[in-house]
């Protein structure tokens, strides 16, 4: 990794910094994931709480230290704020009031089992937000404001495809949507340039600040990437499985066949056909014993001589050499 040039205006220095780190979460399975289109509606609506989760501690943060001098240039949540799309957007996948998908079954049941990654993202906005100098907030609202502006645009045709979501109402798909930034029309594509330009500015002003702010806030835009890539390790299609296991099961297929252990005789079971098959030879050996007189002393005897006989003409039937 080449030294990063803190002579650089902070917008130009992160995005140089980080394309390797953007690249890797981008092109990974999970980013490939949504970009199909064939993710399922419930892992989909499980990825929007995760990002609910997120926006609503990031935004509070933010909203918390909006005069700070770093970070009042890029506060502006009537135009970025993604926590209330993503709650618009919750509900109406799970066909409830607003006012109630939190306590939905299928929101508790992800509380019940909430993801590390998910737990490590909120945990670490939260600590940031507490700092002495919360300057490195800047890294979070950077890495996901951007993209929500910038690949975030691509998602959104591609999942507004997959769920039949019609773009034009825009239900279903309010986390990709921004107002202009001067109206409250929806921004169109030049339009987003221009919210990301504005963004861009924003940062350019806070990194004037001094080198310090720079470096602390590059140093947290690692950190934000990183969180993100682990998170987005979560996003799977349903058939797909970790890779861990994919290669265990085709080990597992290479190697000689396993030693199969004898059952304890208590423990096994027969098939019916060979119980059956079974019970047929007894009852014709019987039968035959008793209809031909075998049975008794005199039986005995009579059986005596019949394996005699057997063996003598045994001996005499000659053998291939
Ligand atoms: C889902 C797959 C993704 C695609 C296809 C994608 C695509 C893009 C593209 C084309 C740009 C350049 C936009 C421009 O120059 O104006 C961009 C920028 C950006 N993306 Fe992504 N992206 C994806 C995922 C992500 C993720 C998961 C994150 C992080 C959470 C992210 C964060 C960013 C950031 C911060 C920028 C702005 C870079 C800058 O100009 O400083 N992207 N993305």
């Amino acid at each position: 990794m080449s030294t990063p040039d803190l002579s650089l205006p902070l917008a130009t220095l992160l995005r140089e910094a980080t394309l390797a780190a953007h690249d890797l979460v981008a092109k990974g399975e999970g980013a490939s994931a949504l970009l199909s289109g064939r993710l399922d509606r419930d892992e989909y609506i499980k990825y929007l709480m995760m990002l609910w989760h997120i926006y609503d501690t990031l935004e509070q943060a933010l909203d918390r230290h909006a005069n700070h001098p770093a970070l009042y240039p890029t506060h502006n949540p009537t135009l970025l704020a993604r926590a209330p799309a993503l709650s618009a957007d919750i509900s109406y996948f799970l066909q409830v009031p607003e006012s109630s998908w939190k306590s939905h079954p299928v929101h508790l049941q992800f509380l019940a089992s909430t993801p590390v990654p998910l737990i490590n993202y909120v945990t670490r906005i939260r600590e940031v937000a507490d700092l002495e100098d919360p300057t490195p907030l800047l890294a979070h609202s950077y890495v996901r404001y951007l993209g929500d502006l910038s690949g975030g645009q691509t998602v959104r045709r591609i999942l507004g495809k997959a769920y039949d979501l019609d773009d034009e109402v825009g239900l279903g798909l309010a986390f990709y949507a921004f107002k202009e930034l001067k109206t409250t029309k929806l921004a169109n594509q030049g339009e987003m340039k221009r919210i990301k330009e504005w963004f861009r500015e924003g940062m350019n002003v806070a990194g004037d600040i001094g080198v310090e702010v720079k470096s602390s806030v590059l140093e947290e835009t690692r950190v934000a990437f990183e969180l993100n890539t682990v998170l987005f390790t979560l996003v799977r299609l349903k058939d797909e499985k970790p890779v861990d296991e994919t290669e265990e099961e085709e080990l597992e297929s290479k190697e000689a066949p396993a030693v199969v252990e004898p059952t304890p005789l208590h423990q096994r079971t027969f098939p019916i056909s060979q119980v059956v098959a079974v019970i047929a030879a007894v009852c014709l050996t019987h039968f035959i014993l008793v209809t031909g007189g075998f049975t008794g002393d005199k039986g005995y005897q009579k059986l005596i001589a019949l394996e005699k006989w057997v063996a003598t003409l045994w001996k005499s039937t000659p053998r291939p050499e």
